[in-house]
């Protein structure tokens, strides 16, 4: 696509590198500059379009300061460009879609403020933590899905008749989607979440389904790795055989994968929606298509 410039933060450069060169657009460098009271300082090195710009960057932590690193890109490229694309690979806060406990406040809706505000013509998420996120959002969306390039990876994992499972009952359909595609069947594990503490328990008694099956566990993100190791330890208990977990966003804080892997899980597969060690399945492809 001519006359598109790719605009990257640097959360995601890889990435938007590779969308960059898949729809044949400019690409253009941020470089961030960080003073000692933490402020940013961004410069821009690149040619931006008249006509259309995508703006790449990930709210993974530090979330704040990548959040105001995004709007600043789009505020920079609508200066110069009559439509501003914000392709938010992993989008925090999207955890924060709606008042749970009274008092709090609904994050997600101020985020789509701010968008607007910054001069976003619409937004593109990677398997957003649930669509009413973008209910808040008062211009056109779209939510990808990063699935069909998991299951790609794990069919070249050759698994015997994997059974793929939600560690909750929130997760259900992204199972079913993952099992359609892979050919496999699936199951939803019962989470309770203390809203408080952020404790997490398994109340599913028993999953006979499990035994002496490779288990794929799959769920739009990891953070603590709570849901995933009680998961775990649930599953392992039923006698299933191998476990690999599946997942779009891994945040994998104060190592979570470690805490993970001594739960008993083989491998963990995340998309490159979060830069790291685990985050192999690339879904430039999907995001490219998704944008033109
Ligand atoms: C919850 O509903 C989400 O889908 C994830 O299961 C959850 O956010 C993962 O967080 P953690 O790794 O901290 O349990």
């Amino acid at each position: 696509m001519k006359n598109i410039s790719v605009i990257s933060g640097n959360t995601t450069e890889d990435l938007a590198k590779k969308v960059s060169r898949k729809i044949g657009a400019n690409y253009v460098k941020s470089e961030i500059r960080v003073f000692p009271d933490g402020e940013s300082k961004i410069t821009l090195s690149g040619k931006i379009s008249k006509k259309r710009s995508i703006v790449v960057q990930s709210i993974f932590p530090p979330v704040d300061t990548n959040l105001l690193h995004a709007l600043s890109l789009i505020a920079k490229a609508r200066e110069t460009s009559s439509k501003v694309t914000a392709v938010i690979p992993y989008m925090g806060y999207a955890r924060q879609d709606r008042e749970f406990l009274p008092g709090e406040i609904v994050t997600m809706k101020v985020l789509a403020k701010l968008f607007k505000g910054a001069g976003a013509s619409e937004i593109v998420a990677v398997d957003i933590h649930s669509l009413i996120g973008l209910k808040h959002f008062k211009f056109k969306t779209k939510n990808i899905s990063a699935i069909p390039d998991l299951v790609r990876y794990f069919k070249k994992m050759r698994l015997k008749e994997p059974l793929v499972v939600s560690p909750d009952q929130g997760g259900k359909e992204r199972a079913a989607e993952f099992a359609k595609e892979l050919g496999s069947e699936f199951i939803a594990l019962e989470k309770k979440r203390d809203r408080k503490s952020g404790k997490v328990e398994i109340k599913t008694k028993n999953a006979t389904e499990v035994i002496g099956r490779d288990l794929i566990l799959v769920d739009d993100m990891i953070s603590t790795g709570g849901s995933i190791v009680k998961a775990t330890q649930f599953l392992k208990k039923q006698k299933c055989k191998k476990i690999f977990v599946a997942c779009t966003h891994a945040l994998l804080m104060n190592d979570a994968d470690k805490k993970i892997r001594k739960a008993g899980v083989s491998k963990i597969i995340s998309a490159n929606t979060i830069p790291g060690k685990t985050s192999i399945v690339d879904i430039s492809n999907s995001i490219a298509k998704a944008i033109v």
